[in-house]
């Protein structure tokens, strides 16, 4: 009876280990979702978990490099001296007989029951001999970071006092480190993934500008042509008899503006190109809407296409990236004049309609045109990256346009408009 009692609350005690054991996981695997970016959230999670589980004082993340390995992260009440000597982010060359390096020969864990008798303590290596006397390390624990059979780091546990690590928590430690891969690995993704993207933005938007260069030139010869149209009569009014230099004086003013005004032209322009990482600015969507319709109008005009805008005031400003959401805009623009450039002439007007409106607690942008509007192939893969009819196009405006409107928490659709055209609408949260 005794016996099974005693079984019973072993038994109890196994589950409850386990419970404790599938919760850690899965807060470390919140962590990695949750931090797509950053790994020092992770690595803190995981050794938070993996120290308080195995009964550990200390422990301590370290990732190989070409001259050593560098500690990344680390837990427990590290003494000031030893952190002083070895801070995080320090390379360590790796020593021969380091138990660093003997877990690269071996590629499996390394167990010291008692650092204070091990070969590399006896031998006086100074950092053994810090972690032992500074940091009061005994026993310690080293597990391999495995990626696709790479040795890239460890993951360490240490105790103050000698007290070997059982088989059980030399494999819970593996399961971490198991998971610190997984993490490195996704972060690493990630990161490259976001480069790409931003290599993409970029590359489309110089292509859309390539698109709208007439509407450019237009957009900075009109205030330049305007200043020359003010200085000569200045000069007129100069050489009048007496000269009237209250009209000079008006003049000069007008061309001081207009210069002003080609300035703020190239500046937005350059703006729109320059490769820049994304912002989070306060954006008013109607205002960032004004600057992109002034920008692509004399290319509608060419084509015979009229915009109009419809903007309801006191939209709340929305938090994000001006120039990225007014990519969207020039992008979604471009595709309907080019849309209705191929419908031949007089079949119906030709039109672009923007509006804006609340939506939720945000905004909701639409532009809307009287072209050919979607067939139900293309209606399915329009956001495809790639997808095109266009002989001169990549495909990657609507697909880059939905990547930065879902990374400023919004939709992007697009609807099929009777009798005829193609409406896309996209919604921004507020702030
Ligand atoms: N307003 C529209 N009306 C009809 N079809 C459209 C409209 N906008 C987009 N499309 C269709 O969707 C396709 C994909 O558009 P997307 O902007 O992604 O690429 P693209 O314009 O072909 O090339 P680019 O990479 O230069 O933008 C277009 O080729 C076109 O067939
Ligand atoms: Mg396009």
């Amino acid at each position: 009876m005794r016996h099974l009692v005693r079984s019973r609350s072993e038994l109890q005690k196994q589950v409850a280990e386990l419970v404790e054991q599938r919760a850690a996981i899965s807060e470390v695997l919140r962590a990695v979702a949750n931090s797509p970016h950053d790994l020092q959230p992770i690595f803190d999670t995981i050794l938070i978990n993996a120290t308080r589980l195995c009964g550990a004082t200390y422990g301590g993340l370290l990732l190989f490099e070409e001259k050593g390995y560098r500690s990344v992260a680390r837990r427990g009440p590290v003494n000031p001296v030893y952190a002083e000597r070895w801070p995080l982010g320090l390379v360590e060359p790796i020593g021969p007989g380091d138990p660093v390096a003997r877990l690269i020969e071996s590629g499996s864990p390394v167990h010291i029951a008692d650092l204070a008798a091990d070969q590399a303590y006896l031998r006086r290596d100074p950092r053994i001999v810090a972690l032992v006397e500074l940091a009061g390390v005994r026993t310690c624990l080293l597990v391999p970071l495995l990626k696709n059979n790479e040795l890239i780091g460890a993951l360490g546990i240490n105790r103050e006092q000698v007290q070997p690590f059982t088989d059980r928590q030399i494999d819970l430690v593996t399961d971490f480190a198991a998971q610190t891969t997984i993490a490195l690995e996704s972060t690493r993704r990630e990161r490259q993934y976001r480069e790409a993207q931003m290599a993409l933005a970029h590359a489309n938007r110089i292509a859309t500008m390539g698109q709208l260069s007439a509407s450019i030139s237009h957009e900075v010869n009109q205030p330049i042509t305007a200043a020359v149209t003010y200085a000569l009569a200045a000069r007129r009014w100069l050489s009048a008899e007496p000269p009237d230099l209250g009209e000079v004086s008006e003049a000069l003013d007008l061309i001081i503006k207009e210069g002003n005004r080609a300035s703020d032209v190239i500046g937005r322009i350059r703006g729109l190109i320059k490769k820049a990482p994304p912002r989070k600015d306060v954006v008013f969507i109607n205002d960032a809407i004004l600057e992109v319709v002034a920008l692509t109008r004399a290319e509608a005009a060419n084509n015979d296409v009229l915009v109009r805008t419809q903007l309801a005031p006191g939209l709340p400003p929305v938090q994000g990236d001006r120039v990225q959401l007014q990519q969207v805009m020039v992008n979604l623009i471009v595709n309907a004049v080019q849309a209705m450039s191929g419908t031949g002439e007089g079949a119906h007007e030709l039109k672009i309609s923007i509006d804006a409106v609340p939506f939720e607690s945000g905004v909701r942008v639409g532009v809307r045109d009287t072209g050919p509007g979607l067939s139900p192939e293309s209606l399915s893969r329009l956001f495809e990256p790639f997808y095109t009819t266009k002989p001169e196009g990549m495909g990657m405006g609507l697909s880059i346009c939905r990547s930065i409107i879902e990374a400023h928490s919004g939709r992007l659709w697009a609807i099929p408009c009777e009798p005829h055209g193609a409406l896309f609408q996209f919604t921004i949260p507020a702030t």
